[in-house]
């Protein structure tokens, strides 16, 4: 029994505020029928408050949230939470600990008095569905915690909710299980295609699952791209950083010329010039003119390079002298931190072995360098 279908979410200049802490600020965003879209970001940034606002367990502020243009919340008129036909599962399963696993699921049906062998053929349908036929007597005791965590799915979505919401659902279970559920809540979405709303912290978790990602930061979004838009073209050098971009080398810019569809920037890193050929699409445009303000104004800019991204020996252009200090040895790879004959640290990634103290060559691909200006975003 569904409240009504959701074709679309849309939240409007949303502000949550804590007394005087701004945990939330201008938060805009529509998310379409069967979406997953991730909330990512570091410890703070307001993931669980957004996630919350949306859930009608906290008040807001001020600003709207409308389902399919209808409002459900302007902070003066708020539908309660139990109206709002979403769900929800938390880090910590919130399972109760004296209910057997049938009689957890079976609560939320219990509550809104279904008949009950249509409860019974639902909870079925439904443990069989998250794998756990078989464990209906159990208690949450007696459970691994990607056990009981999938308990939590399935108590959520038997109530087959218009929009799921997950907070860190996976964050409390070892790197092992996390993959393993990674994976089933991908062909869980798959198979239900609800509309659903991710939270975490996991940079790896974001991009497996997502359609969208929402990157935060202190209560600003940062950028909404596809996991593609986010992992190649940042907006800026806080989502880079974030994305496990490293190698962020302070500069000027010397030259900025348009060459086609790319874009050629040559910056002076410490006395190194490197060159970049970038391709701003549509939503890196903004990005563009920002540094060539920075060009014109001769304002500092900062690079960032995966650490993958450098190749070992003499390139045609982009070409630095590093001594390896530390090297890591990660199996198939080693992560190697050094120093550049321009004094700034390098972080680099190769398959091939490498001795600490020895001197060798690097070079940049000019496609894998980015840009980005220093200053010029007020919230990073
Ligand atoms: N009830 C509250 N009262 C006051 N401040 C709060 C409250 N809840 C959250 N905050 C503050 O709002 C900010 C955002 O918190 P939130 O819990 O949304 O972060 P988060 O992104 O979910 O972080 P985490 O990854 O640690 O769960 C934080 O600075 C936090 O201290
Ligand atoms: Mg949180």
């Amino acid at each position: 029994m569904t409240m009504r279908e959701l074709k679309q979410l849309t939240i409007k200049n949303l502000i949550k505020r804590f007394s005087e802490k701004e945990a939330l600020n201008n938060f805009n965003l529509t998310v379409e029928k069967g979406e997953f879209v991730t909330f990512l970001g570091p410890s703070g940034c307001g993931k669980s408050t957004a996630l919350n606002c949306i859930a009608g367990l906290l008040p807001i502020t001020s600003g709207e949230i409308c389902v399919n243009e209808e409002c459900i919340d302007n902070g003066i008129i708020s539908t309660p939470p139990e109206k709002r036909g979403f769900g929800m599962v938390f880090q910590n399963y919130a399972l109760f600990p004296h209910l057997t696993v049938f009689k957890n699921v079976a609560f939320g049906l219990e509550l809104k008095k279904t008949p009950k062998n249509e409860i019974q053929e639902k909870v079925n349908n439904v443990l069989k569905m998250v794998h756990l036929e078989g464990y209906e007597n159990k208690f949450p005791s007696q459970m691994s915690g990607g056990e009981q965590q999938r308990v939590a799915i399935a108590r959520c979505i038997v109530l087959e909710p218009t929009l799921l919401m997950l907070d860190e659902p996976l964050s409390n279970l070892d790197a092992k299980l996390r993959n393993d559920m990674r994976y089933e809540l991908k062909t869980l979405h798959e198979r239900l295609q609800v509309t659903s709303i991710y939270v975490t912290h996991d940079q790896q978790e974001a991009l497996a699952l997502s359609d969208r990602i929402v990157v935060m930061k202190k209560g600003h979004i940062q950028q909404v791209g596809t996991p593609e838009e986010i992992y190649s073209h940042p907006a800026n050098l806080f989502v880079a950083d974030f994305m496990g971009f490293r190698n962020i080398w302070e500069g000027k810019i010397e030259e900025f010329t348009e060459n086609g569809a790319e874009t050629k920037i040559v910056v002076n890193i410490g006395g190194s010039k490197l060159t970049s050929h970038t391709r701003f699409n549509g939503n890196s445009r903004s990005l563009k003119s920002a540094l060539e303000e920075t060009f014109k104004s001769k304002q500092a800019i900062c690079t960032a390079i995966r650490p993958e991204d450098f190749l070992i020996g003499k390139g045609a252009i982009n070409n630095l002298k590093c001594r390896a200090d530390i090297v890591e040895y990660l199996g198939q790879i080693s992560h190697v931190t050094g120093v550049l004959d321009n004094n700034n640290q390098a972080d680099f990634r190769t398959s091939e072995k490498i001795t600490s103290g020895v001197n060798l060559d690097l070079f940049i691909p000019p496609e894998k360098l980015l840009i980005f200006p220093k200053e010029g975003n007020p919230h990073v």
